[in-house]
Parts: structure tokens; C-alpha cells; sequence
């Protein structure tokens, strides 16, 4: 996906300039001509970086600089400064947070794409690392409440079927422990997915073939998604056989499939399943995964309806839906089922534009196949 850029200056041949040069390097790019006209921008979307002059009128660099700080600080800013502002520059960059100052004229291209291109890094590493502080910690409550939860459960469990032993021949109270039990069970089903999410769930794993798994699973979830919604499949490799449990796996394409059918909101479509070898570091720097291990992808697309950034960034919450009668584990257990197999996941929608879904599991190479022998 594209990173957003907004750039700002009241020199409109230095924004042209600049917004040319970024776009080639297949940034997406927004130009402002002040700061407050930036700040404007700020609020109508998220950005991942900012460049901006010092020297404005209405509003100059360092007031942004201040505002948006305030506002989100891990959007990341670089200071452009002319002659009279290095000094500025220098206070951004020391006590205002800015990443770095480039100085005008920008004569050195190579220096400012390195510049941007580390800040952006940053930018996704501290991500990275803000995102997995907080599924950890709700993976912690959530692991708490599910145990918590299970024990309770079995009491009331255990008491009702005492008491349908004592209630033999009593027909309306036995009408109403009928219908307590499946009621338990869905709590206990719930509980179990809050696990799966928090520990990825009970896991027997064992060498897979991921395109036969495919092949079976398949026509059975076909036939629960509307007749007009096609599910097309592409194997675009031989090597398929990952180190999974085909149980969870099952719910991992049942679940993906399920959303992207829904996301269609009733209308005719096309979801499309691929499987692909990749290898990590060559794929997405957003791939947590040290460079050179070979992966199986699988992606479910969709045309759907899309989702916007604060979706985006929720989706693997328990209990996150947009859905009136959504519940909101699916992604969740998906999440939790993929971190437990040493997978990733990457997200990539736009709103109105469809939704791919791609989900890594480590390839189960001939070298694996010795090592488990010598471990066995
Ligand atoms: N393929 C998709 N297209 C659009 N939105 C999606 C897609 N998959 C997931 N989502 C979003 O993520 C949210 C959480 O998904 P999920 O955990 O499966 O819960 P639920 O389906 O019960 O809402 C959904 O409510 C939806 O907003
Ligand atoms: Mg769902």
C-alpha cells in the first residue's frame, strides 16, 4: 500500500517539485501552501510523514510541527529550512521530535529520498512495535477472562445437569434446563475462540498439503456463501506443504472467506483464493519475519466494500465488528491461529476497492523434514 506524504510550503515550484518527484517513487502525495491549510488536511486523513518549510505565513513549520505532535507523535516530520532558519531546524529536530532537516535548495534528490525513506521505516517499525504491545496485552486479559470464564461455566454446567437428574417427570422445569445448556455451550464455544485468539487454541500440527486441504475445504464453504458470490482458485506453486494443524486451518479459510463474502453486501462477486511461494525480506518489510525463509501465501480477495484506516488498524481485536449482528472473533482467531503456526498476516483494502487478505505460514522444506526426523 502507498504511504502518504503531505508536503508543505508556500513556494508553489517547490511543491510541484517535490510532489512530482515523491509520486515517482510511488508515494501517495498531498500538498499544502500553509500550515494551517496542512493542518486541515491532517484531520481529514492519516498521514505518515510530513514535510515541511519553516517560514510560512498564517501558520509556520515548527507551530505544525507542535500541532501535529500533539495531536498523533508518531506521524514523523522533516524540516525544510532556508538560510535564515537552520537554527529553527536544529530546536525541531532536538526538542520538537522532528526526524531531520533538509536544507533548501534541495539540490541533493538522493539525500532527501534516504531521508524520507528512513523515516518512514521508522515510522512502521514503531508501529510494529505499538501494535504488538497491544495485542499482547489484550491477548493477556483476554486469556484471563476465557479461564475465569470456562471454570464458572462448568459449575453452572454440572449443577444443571444435577438438576435434571432430581427433575425426572417434572416437564417445565426440564423445558427450561433444555434450554440453558445450549446456551452454555455457546458461552463455552466463545470463550474457546477468546483462547484460540489469546493462545491460538489446542494445535496438533503436522506436515500439510496446503493445495489438497484446498481442494477438499473448498466446495464445502462454496456451498454456505450466497450462490452469486464464485470463489476462483489459483495454485501458482508446486512445494505446498506447511507444518499446520488442517483443524485450524479450516477455520482460518472458513473465517476469511465468510468476511469476504459479507463484505459484499448481497451483491454479485468474485473472491479469489492464491496460494504462492514467497520469501521473506523480498515481500514486505512489514513481514516481521527475518529475511531469506520461504513461505507459502495464501490470499483471499475480495471485491467488497473495503475499509478505511481505523478498521484497518482493528481488525484483529476481539470483539471488533462493524456488523450489526457481527461478533467480531473471526479475525480475532484467525490472528491468533496464524502467530501460533509462526505465520503473518498482512492487510491490504481500501474502501470501495476490495480486500486482500494475506496469510504466511513458514514452508515445510526437505531440511524440515531432517530436523523433525532427528528430533523424533
Ligand atoms: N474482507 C473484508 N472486507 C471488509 N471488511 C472486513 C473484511 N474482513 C474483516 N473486515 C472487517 O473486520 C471486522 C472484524 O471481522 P471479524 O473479526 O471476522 O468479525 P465479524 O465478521 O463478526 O464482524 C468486520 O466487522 C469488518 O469490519
Ligand atoms: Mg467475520
Amino acid at each position: 500500500m502507498k504511504e502518504n506524504i503531505l508536503i508543505v510550503d508556500d513556494e508553489k515550484d517547490i511543491l510541484t517539485t517535490l510532489n512530482l518527484l515523491l509520486e515517482m517513487e510511488g508515494y501517495s502525495v498531498t500538498c499544502a501552501l500553509n500550515g494551517e491549510e496542512a493542518m486541515v488536511r491532517f484531520r481529514e486523513k492519516t498521514f505518515d510523514l510530513i514535510l515541511t518549510d519553516i517560514r510560512m505565513p498564517v501558520m509556520d513549520g515548527l507551530e505544525l510541527l507542535r500541532k501535529v505532535k500533539e495531536a498523533d507523535k508518531e506521524t514523523e516530520v522533516i524540516v525544510l529550512t532556508g538560510h535564515g532558519t537552520l537554527e529553527n531546524a536544529i530546536g525541531a529536530l532536538k526538542d520538537g521530535g522532528a526526524f531531520d532537516f533538509l536544507q533548501k535548495p534541495l539540490n541533493d534528490i538522493d539525500h532527501l529520498l534516504i531521508s524520507v525513506s528512513h523515516a518512514l521505516e521508522r515510522r512502521r517499525l514503531r508501529q510494529q512495535v505499538l501494535h504488538s504491545q497491544k495485542t499482547e496485552a489484550i491477548a493477556t486479559v483476554a486469556a484471563g477472562i476465557a479461564h475465569e470464564f470456562n471454570n464458572t461455566l462448568s459449575g453452572v454446567m454440572g449443577y444443571v445437569d444435577l438438576l435434571e437428574l432430581h427433575l425426572a417427570g417434572n416437564a417445565k422445569p426440564k423445558e427450561y434446563t433444555k434450554k440453558i445448556k445450549p446456551i452454555c455451550l455457546r458461552m463455552s464455544d466463545l470463550s474457546r475462540q477468546l483462547l484460540t485468539y489469546a493462545k491460538g487454541g489446542q494445535y496438533y500440527p503436522f506436515p500439510l498439503s496446503f493445495r489438497s486441504l484446498l481442494e477438499k475445504e473448498l466446495p464445502k464453504i462454496q456451498s454456505a456463501v450466497p450462490p452469486d458470490i464464485e470463489i476462483e482458485k489459483y495454485c501458482l506453486y508446486d512445494t505446498d506443504t506447511v507444518k499446520a494443524d488442517p483443524l485450524q486451518i479450516q477455520i482460518v479459510l472458513k473465517e476469511l472467506i465468510r468476511n469476504a463474502a459479507e463484505a459484499m453486501e448481497g451483491k454479485k462477486g468474485r473472491i479469489r483464493v492464491v496460494l504462492e511461494e514467497c520469501v521473506s525480506g523480498n515481500i514486505s518489510s512489514v513481514l516481521a519475519k527475518p529475511a531469506g525463509r520461504k513461505y507459502l501465501c495464501l490470499t483471499v480477495a475480495d471485491d467488497g466494500k473495503g475499509m478505511d484506516e481505523k478498521t484497518k488498524s482493528r481488525i484483529f481485536d476481539p470483539f471488533f465488528s462493524t456488523k450489526f449482528a457481527g461478533r467480531g472473533m473471526g479475525m480475532a482467531t484467525v490472528y491468533g491461529i496464524i502467530q501460533k503456526h509462526d505465520g503473518d498476516i498482512l492487510v491490504e483494502s481500501e474502501p470501495g476497492r476490495g480486500t486482500k487478505i494475506k496469510i504466511y505460514l513458514p514452508l515445510f522444506t526437505e531440511q524440515c523434514f531432517v530436523m523433525a526426523k532427528i528430533q523424533d
